[in-house]
């Protein structure tokens, strides 16, 4: 079965996106994994960075996107989630990368994120809002080695869907005084969440993202996460790159993952990233 992993930070802007685009990437591409990334961000950049705007669009006006599945939980009786065709099938712009399957999001997330917030749950209500993506890819759950997961910044009913079916998570920062401010927040919200639920969800660790080389803030940042010891920190740090910055142009075609993401360092980066977890759960 597949093991899945949400990306998560409260705060935006943080590479959460292009660090689960990337991992996803290079995963399916040098590492030959089976990868599904679920986009659960209603800002729909992850869907846009591998399908591009054009197809979303398309998508969207038919109803193929994840916004449908969550829609439909608001009135049961009312079925329009189509899972084969909302799958999107090996999508990227690097050719080489055959093996990533996407579930798209909308922008009509953010409108159906608010009223689901206010959906009853508990014992009596069958369909608990909290479980509509676990049975949603119960039937594709099992075609994948990996499933990577995009979510809002926040912590409301959209990422707690993601969370029902983690094994583990990552929190991508940058290392400066506002990025990691909520960090110890997010820990002890997905511990609490875990004991309720009574599933185990197993912090992987910090990614540090957008890191500066000449900034005293980044450099003493980087030394105290490194120091607290409360969270293990991935020793791949992703530096402030032009060319990941360009990466999120769809337009662009590459041939390989790195003639996409190489500039000073950033295929390493990702590479020990994918093979660090890859280590973590097959030895
Ligand atoms: N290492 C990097 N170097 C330069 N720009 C980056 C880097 N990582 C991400 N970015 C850019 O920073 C912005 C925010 O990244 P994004 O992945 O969208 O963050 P989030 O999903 O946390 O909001 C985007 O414009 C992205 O292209
Ligand atoms: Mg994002």
């Amino acid at each position: 079965m597949a093991i899945v992993i949400p990306t998560i930070h409260l705060k935006g802007g943080v590479a959460k996106t292009t660090m689960t685009v990337g991992l996803a990437e290079v995963m399916a591409t040098e590492f030959n994994k089976k990868v599904l990334l679920i986009d659960l961000d209603p800002q729909t950049n992850a869907t846009v960075m591998l399908i591009g705007d054009r197809n979303w669009q398309e998508l969207n006006n038919n109803g193929y996107t994840l916004a449908t599945l969550f829609e439909e939980a608001l009135d049961p009786d009312d079925t329009k989630f189509i899972l084969d065709k909302t799958l999107q099938t090996n999508v990227s712009n690097i050719s080489s990368c055959k093996k990533l399957d996407l579930l798209p999001s909308s922008l009509d997330l953010i409108n159906i994120q608010d009223v689901l917030a206010k959906m009853p749950t508990g014992p009596f209500y069958s369909d608990n809002p909290i479980e509509i993506l676990k049975k949603a890819i119960r039937p594709i759950k099992y075609n994948y080695d990996y499933i990577l997961i995009d979510c809002p910044p926040n912590m409301g009913i959209i990422t707690l869907n993601g969370l029902r079916i983690a094994n583990g998570y990552l929190i991508p920062t940058i290392p400066d005084v506002l990025s990691t401010y909520g960090i110890p927040y997010v820990v002890d919200r997905i511990d609490e969440f875990s004991n309720n639920m009574d599933i185990k969800i197993e912090a992987l660790g910090i990614v540090v993202t957008k890191f500066k080389e000449n900034s005293k803030v980044h450099k003493t940042t980087l030394g105290k996460l490194k120091k607290g010891m409360t969270q293990h920190v991935f020793s791949s740090i992703f530096k402030e790159s032009n060319q990941v910055a360009m990466a999120a142009d769809f337009n662009k075609q590459y041939a390989t993952f790195k003639q996409k993401w190489d500039e000073d360092g950033q295929y390493n980066a990702f590479y020990n990233l994918g093979k660090e977890i890859i280590e973590r759960y097959e030895g």
